[in-house]
């Protein structure tokens, strides 16, 4: 694990590995979380002007609701990096149904070369909440209360939370050549330790990382 100075630093180290992965191989495919973590990844990659128009993007998971409500997953990329980039709108995939043809996309020519990610308070990543498998592909899922609960701080109110998601899965999340996962702030220091260093178990799904053979991590207070 890397510890950065802070959350500037945290953004920037993060989108130095996504320039050289776009740069170096334009026809990169990468997987991008959403949340308040990479805000600042996605500010820093805007301000860079770089060229995404050969770049596949797959989003993690999105809410099952309308895709064009202000606070669903394609309106946060909209408005935080797409909107921002020379990116095709056609290049940019959210998980959709039948799961099994987002995840033939994934896999058209090869699979996915770089993704990044980020650590729920309860050691999920993407939307696969305690208990889920590890040979999970692309589904719909319930979220845990506690989920709903962290999500409410978009919303208008917890009420207002979507309570079913559809989600990459954690076979194939592991599935990418590399995966970076970004953590900010002292609330996630206990779950990335027990992800990082405890049993490798379903009930802390994050905790399947420690079976792949190229993920780094980057921590900042
Ligand atoms: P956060 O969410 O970046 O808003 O903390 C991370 C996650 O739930 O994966």
């Amino acid at each position: 694990m890397k510890v950065l100075k802070n959350y500037k630093e945290l953004s920037s180290t993060v989108a130095d590995i996504v320039e050289a992965q776009i740069t170096e191989r334009p026809l990169s495919k990468l997987i991008l979380p959403t949340g308040s973590t990479p805000l600042g990844l996605y500010e820093e990659l805007v301000s860079r002007e770089l060229d995404w128009s050969h770049t596949i993007t797959f989003n993690l998971d999105e809410y099952l609701m309308n895709i064009d409500h202000p606070y669903s997953y394609h309106s946060y990329m909209k408005k935080n990096l797409f909107d921002r980039t020379n990116i095709y709108p056609d290049n940019c995939h959210f998980p959709f149904r039948p799961t099994l043809s987002f995840e033939d996309k994934m896999y058209v020519n090869r699979g996915i070369d770089l993704c990044i990610l980020g650590i729920g308070s309860n050691g999920h990543i993407a939307f696969n909440e305690p208990g889920s498998a590890f040979d999970s592909r692309t589904r719909v899922v319930d979220l845990s209360l506690q989920t709903i609960q962290d999500n409410s701080r978009y919303f208008d109110s917890v009420e207002d939370v979507p309570k079913q998601a559809i989600t990459m899965g954690l076979r194939t999340i592991m599935e990418s050549k590399k995966i970076v996962l970004m953590v900010n702030g002292k609330h996630k220091l206990t779950i990335l330790n027990v992800a990082m260093n405890g049993e490798i178990t379903e009930t802390v799904p994050a905790s399947i990382l420690q079976r792949h053979n190229n993920v780094e991590v980057y921590y900042c207070d």
